[in-house]
């Protein structure tokens, strides 16, 4: 057992064939991605509201929620420059399955965000890595790679707070049953041009338990996760 903070906490890459879903619609890829920059400034400062007696969280806290919020405004002013508005926030199914196994009791609650956390800046760093590589406009390369290097210092700030709140056992364990959440949930909603959502027909899954049965085509599905 050991995590190795540099190493990227992900089970699975995201599946071939998404860069290309988000190069069909570029425009609808930044407008998700500026709505996720703006949630994770917002997540970051509730984090600070929700867990004020945790000393050593607030100071990092405070740092990402303003790091996410000028993300966001650079986004944004990308966006303002190709004549696309913002997009009205949709749903995002990845990260509601993700946040569905948080338990309930306060630090169990603490850990299982921040690992989720930890996973969801991971995921965007990866995705970021994969559009700085595949893009030719030479604005948004560079600014791509960039935000890959930057998302990759986000997941480190999360994991470092887990292993400074609790044992090396406990987020190596909870780690562990998270990594496959996220897993499934990753290759579970439908390919579409948006940070987080990708996949193909894969398991949907539930609190404790995952289900054989994709919900959009109804086909089963074999458990990747358990081989
Ligand atoms: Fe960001
Ligand atoms: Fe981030």
């Amino acid at each position: 057992m050991s995590l190795v903070l540099d190493k990227m906490p992900l089970r699975e890459p995201t599946p071939a064939g998404w860069f290309e879903v988000v190069m069909r619609d570029f425009p609808a890829f930044m407008q998700d991605h500026a709505s996720c920059e703006r949630k994770a400034s917002a997540m970051a400062m509730s984090m600070v509201n929700k867990f004020p007696d945790h000393e050593a969280l607030i100071e990092p806290m405070i740092c990402l929620a303003k790091e996410e919020l000028a993300h966001f405004h650079e986004v944004y002013r990308i966006l303002h420059k190709r004549g696309i508005p913002l997009a009205v926030d949709e749903r995002d199914p990845y990260v509601s399955a993700l946040l569905k196994p948080v338990r309930h009791s306060r630090q169990e609650y603490f850990l299982d965000r921040l690992l989720v956390a930890c996973l969801i800046e991971a995921r965007s760093c990866e995705r970021f890595t994969i559009v700085a590589a595949g893009l030719e406009d030479p604005e948004l390369a560079p600014f791509y790679q960039r935000l890959a290097r930057e998302e990759a210092g986000h997941f480190r700030v999360f994991l470092r707070l887990a292993r400074h709140y609790f044992s090396e056992q406990q987020v190596f364990d909870r780690l562990q049953y998270l990594l496959d959440v996220e897993t499934a949930a990753m290759l579970a909603v439908p390919l579409r041009a948006a940070v987080h959502q990708s996949g193909v027909c894969a398991p949907w899954v539930y609190e404790n338990s995952f289900k054989t049965i994709c919900k959009p085509c109804r086909q089963k599905q074999p458990k990747p996760w358990l081989s």
